[in-house]
Order: structure tokens, then C-alpha cells, then sequence
């Protein structure tokens, strides 16, 4: 299967780069496609959003998982 790669690039700072390609990555996940996103920015914009919606996607995670019981609250009381 071939993929495509979508290049967002322009050199005018501040006009939305790392916004459209964190919401399109995250529009084309939704509808079911692979998507790798490259920060080839130096200042390392898009990995630090995609860390910070890894860490709280895996908090509600855990908040769904001790709700359901299916795993026990962490030891500091947090979910
Ligand atoms: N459609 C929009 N409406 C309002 N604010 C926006 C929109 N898109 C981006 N912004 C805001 O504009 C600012 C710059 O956006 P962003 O960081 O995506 O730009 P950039 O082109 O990647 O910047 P840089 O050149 O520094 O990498 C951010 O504060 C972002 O939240
Ligand atoms: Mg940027």
C-alpha cells in the first residue's frame, strides 16, 4: 500500500504550521488512516504536543481502567 506524505512548510514563522499538522494527523487517525508525523523543526514543537496528548491520553486511560476496575488506583491516590 502506498502512502502519502504531506509536507507543511512555509517560512513565515507563527503562521500555524505545527497547529495544522498536529490537528490533520490527528483528523486523519480519526478516520481510521496510519499516520506518522516528522518534527523536523529544530524547535521540536510537534514532539513535545504529541508527548504532552501521549501523557494525557494515557491518564484518562488509567482514570477509565480504576473506574471499570481493572486496575487499582495508583498508590498516591491519583487515578
Ligand atoms: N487557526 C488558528 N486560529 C487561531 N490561532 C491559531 C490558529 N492556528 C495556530 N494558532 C496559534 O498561532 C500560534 C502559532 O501557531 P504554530 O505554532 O502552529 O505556528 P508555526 O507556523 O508552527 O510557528 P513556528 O514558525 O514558530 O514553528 C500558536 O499560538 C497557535 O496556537
Ligand atoms: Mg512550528
Amino acid at each position: 500500500m502506498a502512502g502519502k506524505i504531506i509536507t507543511i512548510a512555509q517560512q513565515k514563522g507563527g503562521s500555524g504550521k505545527t497547529t495544522v499538522a498536529a490537528h490533520l494527523a490527528v483528523a486523519l487517525a480519526r478516520l481510521g488512516k496510519s499516520v506518522a508525523i516528522l518534527d523536523v523543526d529544530p524547535q521540536g514543537s510537534l514532539g513535545q504536543w504529541y508527548e504532552a496528548r501521549e501523557r494525557r491520553l494515557e491518564a484518562k486511560r488509567r482514570r477509565s481502567d480504576v473506574k471499570r476496575g481493572r486496575r487499582p488506583p495508583s498508590p498516591g491516590g491519583e487515578a
